[in-house]
């Protein structure tokens, strides 16, 4: 069938324009959108903007406040200075998932026939209503290809692509979030990817879920989310101290006037730590048993919440893993005057739109 005339049109404005596709995440917590200069191996962030939602905007992949997740996404965009029409947009939530296959050599329809074929075995919230794409990562020691395979429910990504809709943007590409960090993941440490192929964790602790990526063979071989974070911490904050979300979520991130973190706050951090710690644990067992065939190494965290006192070292002591904040500045470059907050803490809450603004070059 031939292009339509808006197709051609896109591809050709895509080849003016290669600046064109920005990065869209819609977190629990905050907006964040980035658009990327420069091609893989040289990125640079060319503008970052992000908006902080009120309390319960989006609960799980719900949009609870749609009309100020809108007005959020014009107004981190404003502050991005970001023009652009045209989006990489982020899912993630339980109705989204990856998985790792082994697919027989075949055509790519042969191959996909085969991924369809599987489908309803894996996807657990019903490959009728999902929408599938995948990508082949290589070549399988036992012969066959090693794919990876992406599905979202159908529902999901109308509500996502919906809030970008009203905000006048659109779409281009969907993909989701556990592998745009994969992606910046692959982007930083591209010259040691040889040996973080090995076998990593890559954990984003974020504020409604924890994201956990095993990175082994080239690529993802098993993602998860589980259901804690930031907010958490926030929610005993406000229970506790008998404050508002906004004042929680401050004495969280500034502490008192003086910037020091109370007593009180600094005892709810620890214990909420400890058990956030301890569920991550739980699930990857697994991956850091000694002996077992999948073993990781290393292990990197991102996610404003991975920024929280003595998580890394609290992680680090339970699972017996060097654990290291993921930097992903200066392996993208970035204008140090963009990170108001420190590059730390810009590249603990920024990792996952970058991951999703380099989709344009791909
Ligand atoms: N300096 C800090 N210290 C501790 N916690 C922080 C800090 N900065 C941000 N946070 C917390 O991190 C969380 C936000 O992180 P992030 O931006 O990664 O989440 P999100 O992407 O919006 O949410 P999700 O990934 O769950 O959809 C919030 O709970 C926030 O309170
Ligand atoms: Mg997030």
């Amino acid at each position: 069938m031939a292009a339509s005339l808006k197709d051609q049109i896109d591809e050709l404005l895509g080849k003016l324009n290669p600046g064109g596709i920005f990065g869209v995440d819609i977190g629990a917590h905050s907006i964040k959108v980035c658009e990327l200069s420069g091609s893989p191996g040289k990125f640079k962030v060319d503008k970052f903007g992000a908006f902080v939602l009120s309390e319960a905007a989006i609960i799980e992949d719900e949009f609870q406040k749609p009309s100020e997740i809108v007005e959020g996404l014009l107004e981190a965009m404003k502050r991005a200075g970001i023009k652009s029409k045209t989006a990489c947009l982020g899912l993630y939530g339980p109705n989204t998932m990856t998985k790792r296959l082994n697919v027989p050599e075949g055509t790519k329809e042969e191959i996909e026939d085969h991924i369809m074929w599987e489908a309803e075995q894996y996807i657990t919230f019903g490959a009728d209503e999902s929408q599938i794409s995948f990508h082949i990562i290589g070549e399988n020691e036992g012969g066959g290809k090693d794919a990876l395979v992406a599905a979202a429910r159908t529902d999901v990504v109308e509500s996502f692509s919906n809030i970008l809709n009203d905000a006048k943007i659109s779409p281009k590409i969907i993909d989701l979030n556990v592998i745009a960090l994969s992606n910046v993941f692959e982007e930083v440490f591209r010259d040691d990817l040889e040996e973080y192929s090995q076998g990593s964790l890559i954990i984003d602790f974020g504020a409604q879920s924890t994201k956990v990526i095993v990175y082994k063979r080239g690529g993802p071989i098993f993602t998860k989310e589980l259901a804690i974070g930031g907010g958490l911490v926030t929610e005993e904050i406000q229970r506790q101290m008998g404050v508002s979300y906004e004042e929680a979520e401050d004495l969280k991130t500034s502490g008192d006037d003086k910037g020091n973190l109370p007593e009180e706050i600094l005892n709810i951090i620890n214990t909420q730590v400890d058990q956030q710690v301890a569920e991550v644990k739980k699930n990857i067992n697994f991956y850091i048993t000694q002996g077992s065939a999948e073993k990781v190494e290393y292990c990197f965290v991102t996610g404003g919440n991975s920024l929280l006192p003595g998580l890394v070292e609290k992680l680090s002591a339970i699972t017996g893993l060097e654990v290291k904040k993921m930097d992903i500045f200066p392996g993208i470059k970035i204008d140090e005057k963009k990170a108001e907050n420190g590059l730390e803490n810009l590249s603990a809450i920024s990792a996952v739109a970058i991951g999703l603004a380099m989709r344009k070059v791909n």
